[in-house]
């Protein structure tokens, strides 16, 4: 699986940093494909997270990533571009992410934490199919 499912996060769009962000995986060597502006719906948000739905801060995650736009494309690159572009983010919580990554640049705080990608190859061909089910990924 060469490709992956990357969110900037509403908190990333309200402050501009969207070409910041993109700039650092073309910039990486990537190819940026299929990406939109979404206001994530509700009910997506619950498909998106469902590994979460029983977590104590599921309800401030969904209220989060659904109150403004998102930017939402999917990344291409070599095998496994998943695992590089989550290193490339930092860790989840960014107090525990190094300057270099996108977390430890940007952000400050673990419930606006600017970025999502997928956690593996499964999650990547999931999460793809649910924000771009048309995509052909063969
Ligand atoms: P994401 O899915 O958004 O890319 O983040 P992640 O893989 O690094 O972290 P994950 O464990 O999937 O958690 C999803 C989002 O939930 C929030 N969170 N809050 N209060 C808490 O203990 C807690 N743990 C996670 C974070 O905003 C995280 O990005
Ligand atoms: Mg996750």
């Amino acid at each position: 699986m060469n490709k992956t499912l990357v969110i900037i996060k509403p908190d990333g769009v309200e402050r501009s940093l969207i070409g910041r962000i993109v700039s650092r995986f073309e910039d990486r060597g990537f190819k940026i494909l299929k990406g939109r502006f979404e206001t994530i719906s509700t009910e997506l948000a619950n498909k998106h997270y469902a590994e979460h739905a029983d977590k104590p801060f599921f309800n401030e995650l969904v209220s989060f990533i659904t109150r403004s736009p998102s930017f939402v494309f999917v990344v291409e690159g070599p095998e496994e571009t998943w695992s590089i572009v989550r290193s490339m983010m930092g860790k989840t919580n960014p107090a525990e992410s190094p300057s270099g990554t996108i977390r430890g640049d940007f952000a400050t705080e673990l419930s606006e934490n600017v970025i999502h990608g997928s956690d593996s190859a499964e999650s990547a061909v999931r999460e793809i199919g649910i924000f771009f089910p048309d995509f052909n990924l063969d």
